[in-house]
């Protein structure tokens, strides 16, 4: 049995906080990439973690370069490189700036990793997904962004809080696109097996959707520079393990869709199957007319955001 390999590209915020909470679990050996220029911080950062280990009492490796040579072998690559969202910044600003970097890091990746799976992070996830997807050659289920498993826990622990109960006992469901363009579906929602509408009013299960579709910007006001990172950190994790350990978990996934739910060619949130394969399964569900409308918004702004590549 081999050790598993995850490199995190991208040694910001949250490839940092993902590199962490990857080695504390113990999921692996990882590789911290970051450019030239912050090589030495990266290595610092790398080398602190190694150092908590002993502590921690887990065996992870960790390093930190800017030379893609060292992810050779991957078994899964996370890629969070880019620019954040600022302040009054839209997601959509970010696109061309990020589609560069998309461009230049997965062919780095994939020279060394030609047969890795790869988790994209960065934002607008669902265009920069399609981008690693077209740049990288790997089949579809093995390009995968995340957004539904943060939009879920934001959810979650909205309505842990209004319940006053354990937020182990709630469990959510989104589709569609981040944030603004998630498609909540409260019909799949429960706490402890209870259906959410059970327990909550129209109105304030209305209000934990709307808090949930500006979770992001609700973190960026917070901080004031920079955006959330712990969060999806503790996301791109539990994706990854579900993949490096084959836990076959039903996890929401940006998958490119290939006829399921009506669309073609376009990346967009959807229940997944992850396992050792990547994307094993998309879990087609029968939606409510009011739910097609929403996912078909969803699929539409995806699709503006698209038209803005180059
Ligand atoms: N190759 C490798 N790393 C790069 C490259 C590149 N071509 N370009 C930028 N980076 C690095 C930056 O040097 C920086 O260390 O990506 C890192 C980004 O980190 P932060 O600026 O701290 O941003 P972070 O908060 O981690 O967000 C990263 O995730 O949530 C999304 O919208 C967010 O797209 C953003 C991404």
């Amino acid at each position: 049995l081999t050790r598993k390999k995850i490199s995190v590209i991208g040694a910001g915020f949250t490839g940092a906080t993902t590199a962490f909470i990857a080695a504390s679990k113990e999921l692996g050996d990882v590789v911290l990439v970051d450019i030239p220029q912050v090589e030495k911080p990266t290595q610092g950062k790398a080398l602190d973690m190694l150092e908590a280990m002993p502590v921690l009492g887990t065996d992870s490796k960790v390093t930190g370069t800017s030379d893609y040579s060292d992810t050779k072998d991957s078994d899964i690559v996370i890629i969070t490189a880019g620019i954040a969202r600022k302040p009054g910044m839209s997601r959509d600003d970010l696109v061309q700036t990020n589609q560069k970097v998309m461009q230049s890091v997965t062919k780095e990746v994939v020279k060394h990793s030609p047969d890795t799976t790869i988790l994209v992070l960065t934002n607008p996830v669902d265009a920069m997904t399609y981008t690693v997807y077209k740049e990288s050659g790997l089949p579809k289920e093995k390009v995968i962004g995340q957004s539904g498993v943060l939009d879920t826990a934001r959810f979650c622990t909205f309505v842990a809080e209004e319940l006053n109960v354990s937020v182990k006992d709630v469990k959510g469901f989104v589709l569609g696109g981040h944030g603004d363009d998630m498609v909540p579906l409260i019909r799949y929602s429960s706490v402890g097996g209870v259906p959410l509408d059970k327990l909550l009013d129209d109105e304030t299960i209305s209000g934990i959707v709307e808090r949930t579709r500006k979770g992001g910007a609700e973190i960026v006001g917070l901080l004031g520079n920079g955006s959330a990172y712990y969060a999806p950190a503790a996301a791109l994790v539990q994706m990854a393990e579900a993949i490096l350990k084959d836990q076959k978990r039903l996890l929401p996934a940006i998958a490119l869709l290939d006829g399921e739910y009506g669309y073609n060619d376009v990346y967009l949130g959807v229940p997944t199957i992850l396992g050792e394969n990547g994307i094993e399964k998309i879990v087609e569900l029968d939606l409510t007319d009011s739910e097609k409308a929403e996912l078909q918004v969803s699929k539409e702004s995806v699709e503006k955001v698209m038209k803005v590549l180059k």
